[in-house]
């Protein structure tokens, strides 16, 4: 996962900033091995591991897919994103995802995403980021992957080793749905306890990549308090309300804080140890 200070709807700005997009370097003659359309980078060992988290990944989107299909609009639906009229939007996003279909709009030919597993300086540098991508892993605040969108060649997600310490278990009971408190109008936690799985990270980097290539969006709102209170319209540029939704949807969760929260100026600032929000220039947990 990665900050973002930013987000564009405008095509026009977002051919802008692909045309200031600078190139990515990734060392070539890495260890490469294609499942589907994925691409795995010096993941070796890892590549089963990966292959095993992204099917499931797959398995746990099913239920978001029905519900999107549904008549009428589920409470994690409406808690996340609001307006059933975006309820086509998402299904397309979802569907990219469960097949990490290739954007064009990103590469000068279609390509599908590829994650690179960083094990060591040299591997990856970033542009953007003007760094190495493994030394970026080494700040122990810092994400544990995180999506470039800079390269004329491929979407590229790096893993840092730290991602592999993460759950691969997915929760699957009702018992592990966010609890609502505040007299029904706060979540009791951020949320993140949720989301912080392999699956629903790999989940997150690929939403990242499908939404920029579509909305041009890099919105990284990770608290699920800063997710509710997104206006209807920006919900759908960020990733994470996806992870949310698809979650809350695959445990069945039915209690979301009661009343949207009143539109606040701004950006809601972020109380919690992943601090981040669109203005902070702070890196979060990833
Ligand atoms: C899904 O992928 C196809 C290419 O395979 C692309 O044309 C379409 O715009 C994508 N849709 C979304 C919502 O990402
Ligand atoms: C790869 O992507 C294409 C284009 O979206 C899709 O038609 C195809 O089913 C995908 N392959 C797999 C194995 O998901
Ligand atoms: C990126 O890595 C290559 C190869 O290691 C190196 O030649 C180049 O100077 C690096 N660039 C940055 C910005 O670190
Ligand atoms: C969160 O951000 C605030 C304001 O920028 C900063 O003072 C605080 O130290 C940050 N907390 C963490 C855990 O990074």
């Amino acid at each position: 996962m990665r900050l973002v200070n930013f987000q564009f709807y405008s095509s026009i700005l977002t051919f802008l900033l692909l045309a200031h997009v600078q190139a990515l370097y990734v060392k070539p003659h890495l260890e490469r091995t294609h499942s589907n359309n994925l691409t795995f980078i010096n993941c070796r060992s890892r590549t089963n591991s990966l292959i095993n988290q992204y099917s499931s990944l797959i398995l746990n989107l099913q239920p978001a897919l029905r519900d999107l299909s549904a008549p009428s609009a589920s409470p994690a639906f409406t808690a996340f994103f609001k307006d059933p009229n975006h309820a086509p939007f998402i299904r397309r996003i979802l569907q990219n995802i469960t097949t990490a279909a290739p954007t064009p709009a990103i590469s000068d030919r279609a390509i599908s995403p590829s994650f690179v597993c960083l094990d060591g300086p040299t591997q990856v540098n970033s542009t953007e980021y003007d760094t190495d991508m493994y030394i970026r892993c080494q700040d122990p605040h810092g994400p544990f992957a995180t999506t470039l969108l800079e390269s004329p060649a491929e979407p590229v997600i790096t893993l840092c080793p730290r991602f592999f310490h993460l759950p691969v278990r997915l929760q699957r009971s009702k018992r592990a749905c966010l609890e609502v408190g505040v007299q029904g109008k706060l979540f009791l936690s951020d949320g993140l306890d949720l989301i912080r799985h392999q699956s629903w990270v790999l989940m997150h980097e690929l939403a990242h990549i499908y939404l920029w290539n579509t909305l041009g969006s890099r919105m990284d709102y990770y608290n699920v308090e800063q997710c509710l209170s997104l206006p209807s319209k920006r919900t759908v540029g960020n990733a994470e309300s996806y992870v949310y939704y698809v979650a809350n949807v695959r445990l069945g969760c039915t209690l979301f804080p009661s009343r949207p929260h009143p539109p606040r100026r701004g950006i809601p600032h972020h109380r919690g140890p992943a601090n981040a929000t669109v203005f902070d220039s702070e890196v979060q947990w990833g």
